[in-house]
């Protein structure tokens, strides 16, 4: 199979946050999963888990989103701030109807991005908030001089500013937040817009409620009528092997023909960016409003004997693979995605890294989040791929699926898949005074993953066998196999 890689053309430079993540109060995504507070069994630092947080760290995660999804349009952000033992008891409506005691508020959540060295992005309260509030949660977040809002987060022990740059103004208004029209959506957002002042030279990124999958109506009309008062609208698209959300389907021990469903749905995922893109841009064509997917990923039944409202899952090869391929697609379409959070980050859905009790494994997604980083803040190169179709049932996939970046320093970085379950596949890449090359690969039965038993069965290894001079690279991808491909030129 051939690749060309042309470095002279680009659609510009990959947005570090395409890398960017989610984390909700949702199971035990924060509690357990981040938090442990004052656990005296699990190492943390300021109640902050130090093996998940340390994992993490690694993937140079550039922006977290927090506190939903579904939760952010019932959070009332007061709930969460002053001395723990006073804050208010609610029940968490949307998962599992489990007690919610806020000891995970504000301040935490801004220690956890201090530790991991990220930017924090709100998700705010549209749907049963007020305006007042939100106002008002921009102003503790944001004002560095007297006010009263910064003296209430100086009087709960913060001096400075946290300077909260990324505001989502609700979420899914069109679903769990809130059943709205998008005309009645739009008006709300630009109501909330105006209320979410700007309180230093820290410019706040704003963030709409957008579509779900293929609701290109929604995009339309809220861009029309509020994309002036935002910098951004969010997309929502997850991968489900089946279309039925009562039997979604296993995430492992699955068929085959589930294998290339969730591959083909995956790719979907390219569709629905381009055409929401063309919306945004014929709504504003002076300007840049960006599309940020905000949440996206695969979504299956719950692993057998847990808690449904939880959504825990596992995750396997085929799980790195549509991580890849959504990347692959994302930063082929830097010039329309500015931001991408997968769901979620610990213990929930697609998650980079699962717990039981102090016991921590890595997913094949995290993996691949790893091999990828290095695409952040590159400038992405075009790519063709000389690909050939695969047949499964009704499902119909390419063998292969890539993009390229090129760093500072003029290093290209290459990541390929190989959809196929069956066939190695051995690639030739084409690339103007490619001279040296080296790589890592991550690869597996479509079904294989890591256990707390058997942490390492799913881990990247070195590319071996990889050959380059004269222009061309030539290495072996395997079957169900992630490459990252770093190539010098002369
Ligand atoms: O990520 C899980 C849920 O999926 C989120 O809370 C919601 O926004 C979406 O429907």
């Amino acid at each position: 199979m051939r690749i060309i890689i042309n470095p002279n053309r680009s659609v510009g430079t990959i947005s570090p946050n395409i890398y960017g993540h989610f984390a909700e109060h949702l199971g035990r995504c924060i509690y357990g999963g981040l938090w442990v507070g004052d656990d005296p069994e699990i190492p943390n630092e300021n109640g902050l888990r130090s093996d998940v947080v340390g994992a993490l760290k690694r993937l140079h995660i550039p922006v977290l989103r927090w506190p939903g999804g579904c939760f952010a349009d019932t959070y009332h952000w007061r709930d969460g701030v002053g001395p723990a033992e006073s804050r208010k008891t609610i029940v968490n409506t949307n998962w599992g109807g489990v007690t919610e005691d806020n000891r995970f508020g504000t301040h935490e959540f801004m220690e956890l991005c201090r530790q991991l060295g990220c930017e924090a992005y709100f998700s705010g309260n549209v749907g049963s908030g007020t305006v007042q509030e939100l106002s008002d949660w921009v102003e503790y977040c944001n004002m560095p001089g007297v006010s009263p809002m910064a003296d209430l987060r100086r009087q709960n022990g913060r001096e400075e500013p946290f300077n909260v740059k990324y505001w989502g103004i609700g979420n899914e208004a069109w679903g769990c937040g809130g059943n709205m029209r998008p005309e009645h959506y739009a008006d709300l957002c630009r109501q909330y817009s105006t209320y979410m002042r700007q309180y230093s030279r820290h410019k706040i990124f704003k963030i709409a409620s957008g579509a779900n999958v293929d609701d290109y109506e929604w995009t339309k009309v809220v861009a029309e009528r509020a994309g002036f008062a935002v910098d951004a609208l969010s997309l929502h698209y997850y991968t489900l092997p089946r279309d039925d959300w009562s039997h979604k389907g296993a995430a492992t021990g699955f068929p085959r023909e589930e294998y290339y469903s969730v591959l083909q749905k995956t790719l979907r995922m390219d569709e629905l960016v381009a055409e929401h893109g063309r919306i945004l841009k014929k709504a504003a064509p002076n300007r840049r409003l960006g599309l940020v997917v905000d949440e996206w990923g695969a979504w299956y039944d719950v692993e057998p004997g847990t808690n449904p409202g939880f959504l825990y899952q596992q995750n396997t090869i085929r799980d790195a693979l549509v991580a890849a391929i959504n990347l692959n697609i994302f930063n082929n379409r830097c010039d329309t995605v500015v931001m991408a959070n997968i769901a979620q980050t610990v213990n929930v859905l697609q998650a980079m890294v699962l717990t039981e009790g102090p016991k921590m494994l890595l997913t094949p997604t995290y993996h691949v989040f790893d091999m990828y980083k290095a695409h952040q803040g590159a400038r992405q190169v075009e790519t063709y791929a000389e690909t050939k179709l695969l047949n499964c049932g009704d499902w119909q996939v390419p063998d292969l699926h890539v993009s390229a970046s090129e760093a500072a320093d003029g290093k290209i970085l290459l990541t390929a898949v190989n959809l196929s379950d069956t066939d190695d596949t051995p690639v030739e890449v084409l690339l103007a005074g490619a001279a040296r090359a080296s790589g890592t690969v991550l690869s597996g039965a479509p079904g294989a993953h890591n256990t707390f038993d058997a942490p390492e069965t799913v881990k990247p290894a070195p590319l071996s066998g990889i050959e380059a001079g004269d222009g061309t690279v030539r290495f072996t991808l395997p079957a169900c196999g992630v490459a990252a491909v770093e190539i010098e030129r002369e």
